[in-house]
């Protein structure tokens, strides 16, 4: 059987599109710096955070010479705590949860960004440099007040992240 050269073209093309597609979807799924929230950990009573280990106090802890964690709650229509106070050149996993419906934790200027389902635990990882301020917003639509819905991640110096530390004020 004989096949016209300009079908062999459009073939060879078709295959070549056909793994250009698998190419992309791929690497958008697992890509760099691409992950899926875990499902490896036990979902939490979000009716429940007040009683929670992790969740009862929202908060920032130092875990490491440079390595911090934050427990952070998200709701209609913020983030607690606002702000979110780590000292520069930091490595800061966040641990996030919803008390109420589902919302996003996006860390603007970073590739941190996660969807927030109540009775599980979003953890996504941020190294910070230089001290600056970044937003955080939500980007799951949750209600009426979702566009005014944000929080800010502040990146002190380290003299004043003692300071503040002292003060028990941000802690
Ligand atoms: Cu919370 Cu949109």
């Amino acid at each position: 059987m004989h096949i016209h050269a300009y079908e062999k073209l459009w073939l060879a093309a078709s295959i070549v599109l056909i793994l250009l597609l698998i190419g992309s979807v791929t690497y958008g799924a697992v890509g760099p710096g691409v992950a899926m929230v875990s499902d490896g950990e036990q979902p939490i009573d979000a009716g429940a955070l007040d009683e929670d280990d992790r969740f009862a106090e929202p908060r920032v802890e130092q875990v490491g010479e440079n390595e911090y964690e934050a427990y952070v709650v998200a709701f209609q229509y913020g983030f607690n705590p606002d702000p979110i106070v780590v000292p520069e050149d930091s490595r800061v996993t966040f641990y996030v949860t919803a008390e109420d419906v589902i919302h996003g934790f996006q860390v603007t200027g970073t590739n941190a960004n996660t969807m927030v389902v109540p009775g599980e635990v979003a953890e996504i990882t941020v190294e910070v440099d230089e001290p600056g301020e970044y937003g955080i917003i939500c980007n799951e639509y949750c209600g009426p007040g979702h566009h005014v819905m944000e929080g800010k991640l502040e990146v002190v110096s380290a003299s004043e992240y003692e300071e503040r530390a002292e003060g028990g004020d941000d802690a």
